[in-house]
């Protein structure tokens, strides 16, 4: 053999062991079944291997709640067992996780919330595509969301296209319909079945996943979810240009060094973004990097980097931010303080991100800045 075709030979190894360890991490490959299992209890879910995805705590978007804010930063449902299959047109996940207790809605009490799982999936995606932002897409990339809620007899589904949290483009829920979840209280294990359509043609779906403890006061935004993951249908052939943008970080030399990415982003992104053990900026001046390594993905982070406003996130509410340092208005309040949002507007309306970008870094510098990133877990120090 010459050299080039060793040399093709590796690259095709290494382009093959870095697929691998993306299919590995993030890829949950589902069963083909004749019929779609009828509950969460359905034998035919032993037979099929699941894969863990851990979550982490939602904090971009917080309540206006301190007590539930407390509660969302200690330790709570950290990882989804997601088994997967495919029954003709429809896609099955059954989701599966511990939680100590049992908490369902209650019409005659305020102040209770239930337990509750959600899958949210892009309207569109494939070659060419980038994922939405993981809190329920954005404005050039919706998401389908479902969600069910638990009942003293089951869980109320609904389903939503959403386009960001918050965004007017947002659509009201369809009418509640019943769902498919399941408490086994010896086990203390919840269950939960969704069903959602797939085309003909998809081959690698890319799902997020989200989960509320009741009792932990956890509801709307106060949740704790995925980052974007995978499921694999079977019998299809994947697209190899697809599933390379997917797997971006996974690559020979894709990432760098993470202790020179953590120089650059100490000296050129804490002046604004709060990094562990570095919370210099005013707070909520722009996201917490806190876990931004384990809610994005590689390529999300490399693309929030080079060209920020494509995924401008709306931020804290300003209205619950006032300027004191200006005079009440005629209803004694005071203004609110545009100083922390995170974006300005045009008179189109198109938002437009108040990061700079940083088009103009190295491919080492973008590789050595997500590395670092990455390595954000949530575990580490939280200013
Ligand atoms: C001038 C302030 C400022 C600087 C400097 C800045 N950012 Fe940002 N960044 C923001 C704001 C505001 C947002 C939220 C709005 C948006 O979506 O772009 C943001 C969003 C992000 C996001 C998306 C977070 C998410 O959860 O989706 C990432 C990633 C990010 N910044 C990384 C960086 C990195 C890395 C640097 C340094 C190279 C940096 N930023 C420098 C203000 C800044």
């Amino acid at each position: 053999m010459n050299a080039r075709a060793a040399a093709v030979l590796v690259v095709v190894a290494s382009v093959a062991s870095a697929n691998e360890a993306f299919f590995k991490a993030e890829v949950v490959d589902a069963v083909s079944l004749p019929q779609a299992p009828k509950s969460t209890t359905d034998a035919v879910w032993s037979g099929v291997t699941g894969k863990t995805f851990s979550l982490v705590p939602q904090r971009t978007i917080r309540l206006n709640d301190k007590l539930a804010n407390e509660k969302l930063s200690t330790p709570g449902l950290t990882e989804v067992l997601v088994r997967a299959a495919l029954a003709g047109t429809e896609l099955v996940m059954l989701l599966e996780w511990s939680d100590e207790t049992l908490d369902v809605v209650r019409e005659d009490e305020v102040n209770t919330y239930a337990d509750s799982a959600a899958v949210q999936s892009p309207v569109s995606f494939g070659r060419g595509l980038r994922l939405p932002a993981i809190s329920m897409g954005d404005e050039g990339q919706p998401v389908h969301l479902w969600l069910q809620r638990a009942t003293k007899t089951g869980s109320q589904l609904s389903a939503i296209v959403a386009a960001g949290f918050g965004s007017s483009t947002r659509q009201a829920p369809a009418a509640p319909k019943q769902g498919t979840m399941t408490y086994d209280a010896a086990a203390k294990r919840w269950r939960a079945q969704f069903s959602v359509p797939v085309s003909a043609t998809a081959s690698l779906v890319p799902v997020s996943f989200a989960l509320w403890d009741g009792g932990r006061l956890e509801r709307a935004g106060n949740k704790r979810l995925s980052a974007w993951r995978f499921v694999r249908v079977p019998g299809r052939p994947s697209d190899a240009e697809y599933v390379k943008a997917m797997a971006w970080g996974w690559g020979p030399g894709e990432l760098g060094d993470v202790s020179k990415g953590k120089v650059l982003a100490e000296a050129v992104c804490a002046s604004c973004h709060h990094l562990p053990g570095r919370a210099v900026a005013p707070v909520g001046l722009a996201p917490n990097m806190a876990d931004v390594g384990a809610i994005a993905t590689a390529g999300y982070l490399r693309d929030s980097i080079v060209n920020p406003s494509e995924v401008v996130l709306y931020g804290p509410n300003p209205n619950q931010h006032y300027d004191k340092s200006q005079p009440k208005d005629a209803n004694g309040a005071y203004p609110n303080n545009d100083g922390l949002r995170w974006f300005t507007v045009a008179p189109d309306g198109k938002r437009t991100s108040k990061m700079p970008s940083f088009a103009g870094f190295s491919a080492e510098q973008l590789g050595d800045l997500v590395a670092f990133l990455k390595t954000l877990d949530g575990k580490g120090a939280t200013p």
